[in-house]
């Protein structure tokens, strides 16, 4: 197939999260943004946030809170950012019309999560993430500036003399398209599709970590993977649904399948402990009591207060049979948020010259070991106000109309990666295909992910993990297919790699990474 160079932007936005969007409202109104999503505006994980959005009220304590969360691995000066610039950024969310919950009086009601010593937290009752989403998809469709391309999948970030120069993308139609522009920036946020069970959306398959690291990009922590206490138990379903952490916030209460509320026994913040320490107590009770979940218990709180504090939740709980003011809500973990991601500065630049990465695909450093609750939506925003500032700078001193990378695809040395493979030598690799089951494959992925590189790992079981995923890859390399599936499934396999040799290489337990040897000892528990 040609490829042809087809349009050409200032700015080019992989992701349509709370970050993809926020930064394209910041980008100079001069500027031609193109703000491009696999799927349809409004479907991305941002929406699914329910708990609500941390601010600083008191930046002291948010940021003692984040950095004991985080276990003190995190970046200080990007904590620093996150609480002193959360104002901004939130003030900038209420500016585009975000309705965040208020008393009679009209002042803003907040919430606690985990790990928080303070009410800190904004919320929509439990829809905040979506509410956020569908006020900036609003705004941005009101820019003329922004283009908008739906059902258009990345294949690679282009790079030519070590800067990027654009994007290659696949429309389900099967045909491709170039897009250029001054300035990259990769919004697309988690991972959870490596999991067998997530709270993430279906679109979270690790492409933005996937394609930069194939163009050269640095990436780190990757090994932090959090997994959220209480996703709603439903044995068989992947996509766990998310009984919100403001739920505890509320005062409800964990309690095993004995009935005893057991938090108090792991920390003193008891059920309100941060995410990582309260996703081991879970697997810890359910170990001992041969239990694949526990309750989440707030059936003591007045039955008005919680159908209107959680009219989602309480809704969908009735949907799946339980009435959550009379009954215990079985829950139990799912992997939820990467804290490691694309390396980036304190402006979301990566090492590739205009190259940058924020939101949960990124990492700044700012999460440590394990993200403070409700901080990811916070991220999004400050950390997108700041790529927004930094690419207005640059890009002020070249305006003058859109840009040309030259004499076309000839010079753009890392198309290559993914797309070339596919395209060039098409013929030759379907000749030599043997049919490929890919959902077995994305089976054997996740099963793999589950049982090994989950919240308790062991070093023997990393490895083989390590051996598998290779298996894997080898077996999908040599069986290439063109199609968004096959290549969804490569970054899948891609990144899950990375999490794997990140993790074994990290020797002793720290934060959401949690050697299984050191729980034994340490602990006297055998899981
Ligand atoms: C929740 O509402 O429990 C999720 C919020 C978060 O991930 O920080």
């Amino acid at each position: 197939k040609d490829f042809m160079i087809e349009e050409d932007y200032d700015v080019i936005i992989l992701g349509t999260g709370i970050a993809g969007l926020f930064t394209a409202l910041n980008i100079d109104h001069r500027f031609r943004v193109l703000l491009v999503t696999k799927t349809t505006m409004g479907i991305n994980n941002s929406s699914l946030a329910q708990g609500g959005i941390a601010t600083s009220k008191d930046a002291k304590i948010h940021y003692e809170d984040t950095i004991h969360a985080g276990v003190n691995h995190n970046n200080k000066e990007a904590v620093e950012i996150l609480t002193t610039e959360s104002e901004e950024a939130i003030e900038k969310l209420m500016g585009y019309g975000v309705n965040f919950d208020r008393d009679e009086k009209g002042n803003l009601l907040y919430t606690r999560e985990g790990g928080h010593k303070q009410q800190n937290i904004l919320h929509v009752k439990d829809e905040t993430g979506k509410e956020i989403s569908n006020t900036l998809v609003k705004a941005v469709m009101s820019r003329e500036n922004i283009v908008i391309k739906e059902d258009t999948f990345i294949l690679d970030v282009l790079t030519s003399q070590e800067a990027v120069k654009g994007v290659m993308a696949l429309n389900p139609n099967g045909e491709y398209s170039v897009f250029t522009g001054k300035a990259v920036i990769i919004v697309t946020g988690g991972v959870g599709q490596l999991y067998g069970k997530t709270t993430n959306e279906k679109v979270t398959t690790a492409d933005g970590i996937a394609m930069a690291y194939r163009a050269g990009a640095k990436v780190k922590d990757m090994e932090f993977i959090q997994f959220h206490p209480t996703a709603f138990y439903e044995p068989n379903s992947q996509q766990r649904f998310l009984i919100s952490e403001a739920v505890r916030g509320e005062g409800a209460i964990l309690r095993n399948v004995d009935g005893e509320a057991f938090m108090e026994k792991y920390h003193e913040m008891k059920d309100l402990a941060p995410r990582d320490i309260v996703a081991r107590a879970l697997f810890k009770e359910m170990t001992k009591s041969n239990s694949d979940h526990v309750y989440l218990d707030i059936t003591h709180l007045e039955k008005d207060y919680v159908k209107n504090r959680f009219p989602m939740i309480y809704s969908k709980c009735m949907s799946l049979g339980i009435d959550m003011t009379k009954d215990w809500i079985p829950v139990a973990p799912a992997e939820h948020y990467i804290m490691g991601g694309i390396s980036t500065d304190l402006y979301g630049r990566t090492n590739i010259k205009n190259l940058y990465a924020c939101g949960e695909c990124a990492c700044t450093g700012v999460h440590g070991a394990n993200r403070l609750a409700s901080n990811s939506l916070l991220e999004g925003t400050v950390f997108a106000n700041r790529v927004a500032r930094d690419i207005n700078m640059n890009l002020v001193d070249s305006f003058d109309g859109p840009s040309h990378i030259g004499n076309g695809m000839e010079t753009v040395d890392s198309y290559t990666k993914l797309s070339i493979k596919t395209n060039k030598n098409q013929s030759k690799i379907k000749h030599q295909s043997i049919y490929l089951n890919l959902s077995q494959i994305e089976k054997q992925l996740k099963e793999t992910m589950n049982e090994y590189v989950s919240i308790v790992r062991t070093k023997s079981g990393l490895m083989a993990a390590h051996i598998i995923t290779y298996r894997i890859l080898e077996e999908l390399s040599k069986n290439s297919q063109d199609n968004i599936r096959y290549y969804e499934l490569i970054n899948m396999v891609t990144v899950a790699r990375l999490i794997i040799k990140a993790a074994y290489r990290r020797e002793a337990s720290l934060g959401a990474h949690f050697l299984n040897e050191e729980m034994e000892n340490k602990e006297g528990i055998v899981c």
